[in-house]
């Protein structure tokens, strides 16, 4: 049923009509629909990443594929739930290729992702956030009495919390009671109740409120403060999870679900929440425990921050391959060490890390790889990229570099339309199909 909707909502978006107005595709001979690349893509006829303009956001398909494969045969082995996080892409085609490969759902970061996610015909939705406005309280409601197949859950980490959805409940049409999980928080990190008599108070607020039901605990290990990929980062995120353990033995009685949920895990320490909290899963339980992960990042990992983050750089996680990059034209060389691209703070991630030079062609026929040797990425204006050139550089004007990027995130929200790429790793890629984004 689901997958059946999201399929078809993924379909619907076939018509859409790729012109001018999204990034690259203007410079197409004409405009063309998605649908349409999605056709061509399917035989010889398929557009070539070459013939779009720069800049250009890509999504490497072969390298996606792989990461849904690994992820879900980790989470199997691993005997925890993935309900990813859809907000690193808001691509309803990516998100069309998590659920069918195992996902138990998608998770979203607030009130207009939810709706999004509904609109996309996703049924099994967290939010993994309070939810305190009214308005946004009552869609729910509404949308959970229109909709049996609708399964939601949401955090609370405050009586006040409690209360606004209680009150904002009481009087809307329906008996059902909304699922919460308490969020457990850490000292000077983000949402969260801190400490476990904080928990508890929220806890019992939920069980006084007859609209609705306590379901779980939640975290995110990845606001921790000090939390890294070093030993006492690590640490750091241990002890944050191991709370979130206490928290949930102390609310065991207090349960009012069918099935407990026991939630946290970004793409970052997703191996430490398998550790410490997969063991309390009890499938079989008479009152069974779900550890659900929310990593979002790692559909399409990246080249800087992942890349060094993720569980496997640690040696105990599922092989990831960075899936996006961005393509952009050298626009001058004017200093034998400095080279000037077409693509800025609007096309990039910046966030966290500045890209780096993967590689580069030049157009011909054959097109031909273009040495790179020592390039850095030193800055970024709006619609500019200063890098940084050895010697050993053959970069000129119109040649087309590719750059790795840092922070899924912070790609995707720069961009209406990506193209999907057979591979990113060939000199001539073919765009199989368009990963539209709703942010
Ligand atoms: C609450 C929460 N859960 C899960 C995630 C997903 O983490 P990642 O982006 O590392 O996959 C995030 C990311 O910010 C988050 O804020």
């Amino acid at each position: 049923m689901e997958l059946a909707a999201v399929e078809g909502f993924v379909e619907s978006l076939g018509d859409t009509v790729l012109d001018w107005s999204y990034k690259g595709f203007g410079s197409l001979p004409a405009p063309v629909t998605v649908a349409e690349v999605r056709h061509r893509g399917q035989g010889p006829q398929a557009l070539g990443l070459h013939e779009l303009g720069t800049p250009m956001m890509t999504v490497d398909l072969s390298a996606v594929a792989d990461n849904l494969l690994q992820m879900s045969s980790w989470c199997g082995e691993h005997g925890v739930q993935l309900a990813p996080h859809g907000k690193t892409t808001m691509a309803p085609l990516l998100w069309l290729g998590q659920l069918m490969s195992g996902c138990v759902g998608i998770t979203v970061a607030n009130a207009s992702q939810l709706r999004a996610a509904r609109a996309f015909g996703v049924d099994h939705l967290q939010l993994a956030s309070e939810l305190v406005q009214p308005a946004d309280v009552a869609w729910v409601a509404a949308e959970l009495e229109r909709h049996e197949d609708f399964e939601f859950i949401c955090w609370v980490d405050s009586v006040e919390a409690v209360e606004r959805m209680q009150t904002a409940l009481v009087g809307q049409p329906g008996r059902a009671r909304v699922p919460v999980c308490v969020e457990v928080g850490a000292a000077a990190g983000r949402t969260g109740a801190r400490g476990l008599d904080a928990v508890l108070a929220v806890a019992a607020a939920v069980n006084a409120a007859d609209r609705l039901a306590l379901a779980g605990v939640s975290g995110y290990e990845g606001a921790v403060p000090g939390s890294g990929p070093d030993a006492a980062g690590l640490a750091a995120v241990d002890a944050f999870l191991r709370a979130m353990a206490d928290a949930h033995l102390a609310l065991t009685d207090l349960y009012e679900t069918a099935r407990v949920t026991v939630t946290a895990g970004g793409s970052s320490f997703f191996d430490r929440v398998a550790a410490v909290l997969g063991p309390l899963a009890a499938p079989e339980a008479a009152r069974p425990v779900d550890v659900v992960l929310r990593s979002g990042a790692y559909v399409v990992h990246d080249d800087v921050h992942y890349r060094d983050r993720t569980p496997s750089s640690r040696g105990d996680g599922p092989p990831l391959r960075a899936a996006i990059h961005v393509w952009a034209g050298v626009l001058s060389r004017p200093e034998p060490d400095l080279v000037i691209l077409d693509a800025g703070r609007r096309d990039l991630p910046f966030d966290l890390d500045l890209p780096v030079v993967l590689s580069a062609s030049r157009s011909g026929s054959p097109r031909v790889d273009v040495p790179v040797g020592r390039a850095t990425v030193v800055r970024l204006n709006d619609q500019h990229a200063f890098v940084r050139v050895g010697g050993d550089c053959e970069l000129a004007v119109g040649d087309v570099v590719r750059l790795g990027l840092s922070h899924p995130c912070t790609a995707f929200d720069k961009w209406r339309a990506i193209a999907l790429l057979d591979s990113a790793d060939v000199l001539e890629p073919r765009v199989e199909d368009v990963v539209l984004t709703f942010f």
